[in-house]
């Protein structure tokens, strides 16, 4: 039982050290893997391929090229040993005319012989000299004579000289017959077709990873209200099946939004119908002051029922269109002044933004509504940057209390009841606001202005 226990608590540990050492590789890759899947699958793809170009290339230059070098120079140098054996067995050759001809026309070497002490200095042995090295063991172990060789002078011959009692026999042989000299184009071959590999799957890679950018993108200009034209699933059976579970979340979504919109719509047109009904037999009546009291709340009524249908409507149907929106910001300054109202505007950025142009006015028409309701001067301030359009409404009014910001976006709730009966609206115009923001992909958020009034700041993706 013990013997058991401890098994159990060895194992753990080592499973907790193996993932604690994963979590640590894991970490250490993070910094420097590239962040996008492209860069991602091309690497997975070359390193393994590097890796085993690496090993291939190092096994054979190892093995496999200097072992053919050494037998093949080994075997040269067998041929030279037999011709300086028939050398010294037979001196009645004159000129040594049969001898150079076994050399030529049987082991293909060229022979001669020149006075002693015709042996220059041994040159500067080449840096990879893979050929001198082998060639220098086997005519040691071999023939085992003072000799000097020459593997780099004439580019595919090379030149031995051997130091004979009489004379120095000098040996021309075709360089190719002690080197493998082809193993370079080993090398090319492997290269060449790994870059052809790599490059074919590079292209395939970009198919693969264009139906995922456009499910992406797709995705994004849903969230930003707009409309992905020509977008249709495409691509792996993966990438398929999840641009089909967008498309239906889409669709799912819209049939949502137009449901809600139809029934808020038919509520309040039945609402209407009755409430226009109500005023008609009020007006039948006759005047007495609970008349003119349910008059009142009648007209209230209709009004806050206009308001909702507005809400209702949204922004139904508008297209995203490239729209200036300094010149927007201008008009709704020149808007806030002819209604008596100090305002500044200010804009930097480029001004030509995607956005639904009535809605999108729509809503900063609320804020600044809302502004002039209760503040004398009015700063709207527009900004846009690479990812965002950002618009700023500021006054000097009394501001809405911290605990109050997130309260005021429902509908139908007004501050104002207290502060001033008569003027306030039907509460719906922060939620009208917030509602074309978000359909936009962005929000609406609340603060404070620096002369203690209300800042309202619109940011939407462009
Ligand atoms: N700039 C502001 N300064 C102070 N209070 C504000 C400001 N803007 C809005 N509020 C408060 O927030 C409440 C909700 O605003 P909202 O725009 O939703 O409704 P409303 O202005 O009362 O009516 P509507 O806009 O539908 O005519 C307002 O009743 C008001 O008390
Ligand atoms: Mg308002």
């Amino acid at each position: 039982m013990s013997t058991l226990d401890t098994g159990i608590t060895l194992i753990r540990s080592a499973a907790g050290r193996v993932s604690a050492a994963n979590n640590w590789m894991g970490n250490a890759f993070k910094g420097w893997m590239p962040t996008g899947l492209y860069a991602r699958t091309m690497l997975i793809m070359i390193v393994p391929m590097v890796v085993l170009q690496w090993v291939v290339a190092f096994v054979f230059f190892e093995r496999h090229w200097s072992n053919v070098t050494q037998h093949l120079s080994a075997s040269v140098v067998q041929d030279i040993a037999s011709l300086i054996d028939v050398y010294k067995g037979y001196p009645q050759d004159k000129d040594r005319a049969l001898l150079r001809r076994i050399a030529q026309q049987r082991l293909g070497l060229v022979v001669d012989f020149l006075p002693v002490g015709d042996m220059p200095a041994p040159g500067p042995k080449p840096f990879f000299s893979l050929l001198d090295q082998s060639l220098s063991v086997q005519l040691g172990r071999q023939i085992g004579k003072p000799f000097w060789i020459d593997t780099v002078g004439r580019s595919n011959q090379l030149e031995i000289r051997i130091q004979l009692d009489d004379a120095v026999i000098q040996i021309f042989a075709q360089r190719s017959a002690a080197y493998a000299s082809d193993s370079g184009i080993f090398l090319v071959w492997m290269f060449g077709t790994s870059s052809i590999l790599l490059i074919v799957a590079w292209l395939f890679l970009r198919n693969q990873i264009k139906p995922i950018l456009r499910l992406a993108d797709a995705a994004e200009s849903f969230g930003k209200g707009r409309e992905a034209t020509g977008f249709r699933p495409r691509g792996a059976r993966e990438v398929r099946r999840a641009a089909q579970a967008f498309l239906e979340m889409k669709g799912r979504v819209e049939r949502s939004i137009e449901q809600r919109t139809a029934m808020l719509a038919g509520v309040s047109h039945d609402l209407r119908t009755i409430l226009t009904r109500f005023k008609l037999e009020l007006a039948l009546i006759g005047d007495s002051p609970e008349v003119d009291g349910m008059r009142r709340d009648v007209d209230e009524m209709s009004g806050m029922l206009e308001d909702y249908l507005a809400f209702a409507r949204g922004d139904s149907g508008e297209q995203a269109q490239p729209t200036d929106m300094a010149a927007a910001l201008e008009e709704l300054r020149g808007d806030a002044e002819r209604n008596g109202h100090a305002a500044t505007v200010a804009f930097n950025g480029l001004p030509v933004v995607t956005v639904k142009p009535a809605s999108f006015k729509r809503c900063l028409a609320n804020l600044i509504s809302n502004a002039a309701r209760h503040a004398r001067s009015i700063s709207i301030t527009g900004h846009r940057d690479h990812r965002y359009l950002t618009v700023s409404v500021e006054d000097d009014g009394p501001g809405i209390p911290l605990s109050m910001r997130e309260e005021v976006f429902k509908p139908f709730l007004r501050l104002d009841d207290a502060r001033n009966q008569d003027e306030g609206g039907t509460g719906l115009g922060l939620a009208i606001a917030r509602d074309i923001a978000r359909s936009h992909g962005g929000d609406i958020t609340l603060g404070s202005s620096a002369t203690g009034g209300l800042r309202a700041t619109v940011r939407v993706p462009v």
